[in-house]
């Protein structure tokens, strides 16, 4: 591969990799809005917004997809469009990208944490049932992160959520790409909220993101929010912000849509190799394809003891290996979050995963010298103790 040849590239760094590699889709996206015109909400938009409902689930309408500026307004819009409001309680896991909770505090949601599934980073719908029983009628809604990649139990989620009358919110964030009985996610709840930051598997060169929703109304509804509360005659008719996309995130992502399948098929075979390097290491445990679900390694997080994980990761910073921890702190253990809402929740799950978690490099171009190196740091710990 040329690029990798030249000075300055990083192998590790997957927004540069991107960069250069879509330089001339960036190209054709600035060309496409000097012969429309048009900036933000244009045909890019338009466009990317059929073909992204359309990848999610052929059955959606070409309007079901409302792009917005970033993930975190997709999953405030989402809420909003769901009817939660001040004061409202949001089921959640505290394990998750802190923007999660930044979407429920900003419309004045009160979090209600709640614990993940025995070694798995996602809900755990017995622990989400108990919490919405003990809490009656007050639950109204309930946001699935499928963290990392992997998906959560969405079977079970949404039969309760379905069974509870409340909506249930599809965090994809980092999920773009992972299917479940088949099919992407972002299918099973009344929204699906997708982040298009520039490390994501779907990725911008700037911010953007989306909601999918599976009612005319409710996408009708969030293309108000998006817009001021303005309805297409530019009249405002109920509340609303401004979260546009604009056209050059939008005609650089229709392009990269086209290469999702195969960038996700290249972040298999890097986790392939890291599974044929790392597989024979003792304590240590590897991600990977559940019963009904098929990872899309956004990111590829292993599990260790707690003492061995700080060693891995401070010898791999060492050796310039840039491995890291999503995350160190569960939402409900930063300050703003605990002085408010507390500290003290019962999420055994939760902590018990969180000392014990390392994500190592992976992305689509990663080269398997780099998987090697970051397979020789770790046995250094492992094996050789050192
Ligand atoms: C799980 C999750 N939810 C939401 C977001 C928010 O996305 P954005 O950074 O585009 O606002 C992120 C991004 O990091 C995320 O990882």
């Amino acid at each position: 591969m040329r690029l990798l040849g030249l000075p300055g590239l990083d192998p590790y760094n997957f927004p540069q990799q991107e960069a250069w590699r879509y330089r001339r889709a960036l190209r054709r996206a600035q060309n496409r809005i000097v012969a429309s015109g048009q900036v933000i909400l244009g045909p890019g938009v338009a466009a990317f917004e059929a073909a992204f409902a359309a990848w999610i689930d052929p059955a959606l309408a070409p309007e079901s997809a409302v792009g917005v500026a970033n993930g975190t307004d997709a999953l405030e819009l989402a809420l909003r469009a769901a009817g939660v409001g001040p004061g409202d309680a949001v089921a959640l896991p505290s394990h998750t990208a802190y923007a999660t909770l930044a979407a429920v505090l900003r419309l004045g949601g009160r979090p209600l944490f709640i614990d993940l599934a025995s070694e798995r980073p996602v809900l755990c719908p017995e622990a989400l049932e108990q919490a919405i029983a003990s809490h009656p009628g007050a639950v109204r809604a309930v946001i699935a992160v499928h963290l990392y990649g992997e998906a959560c139990d969405l079977g079970r989620l949404s039969a309760l959520c379905e069974r509870q009358g409340i909506p249930l919110i599809e965090d994809c964030a980092q999920a773009c790409g992972t299917r479940y009985a088949g099919q992407p996610v972002g299918r099973h709840g009344r929204f699906a909220c997708f982040s298009f930051y520039p490390t994501k598997n779907l990725a911008a060169c700037g911010d953007g993101g989306a909601v999918v929703a599976r009612s005319p109304d409710d996408a009708e509804h969030l293309r108000r929010l998006r817009f001021y509360g303005w309805d297409a005659s530019r009249q405002a008719v109920q509340f609303g912000v401004n979260s546009r996309l604009d056209e050059l995130q939008a005609w650089l992502l229709a392009t990269k849509l086209n290469d999702l399948e195969r960038r996700i098929a290249q972040r298999r075979q890097v986790a392939e190799w890291y599974r044929q390097e790392l597989a024979e290491l003792p304590a240590l445990r590897l991600p990977g394809d559940g019963e009904l679900w098929r990872h899309s390694y956004h990111l590829y997080v292993v599990q260790l003891l707690p003492a061995l994980r700080d060693r891995a990761l401070a010898a791999c910073r060492a050796q310039g290996i840039p491995a890291g921890l999503h995350y160190p702190l569960a939402c409900h253990q930063h300050a703003y979050a605990a002085e408010r809402f507390g500290s003290r929740w019962s999420l055994p799950h939760t902590e018990a995963l969180l000392p014990r978690i390392l994500s190592l490099p992976l992305h689509p171009y990663l080269p398997r010298r780099q998987v090697r190196q970051v397979a020789r740091a770790l046995r250094g710990v492992l094996v050789e103790g050192r």
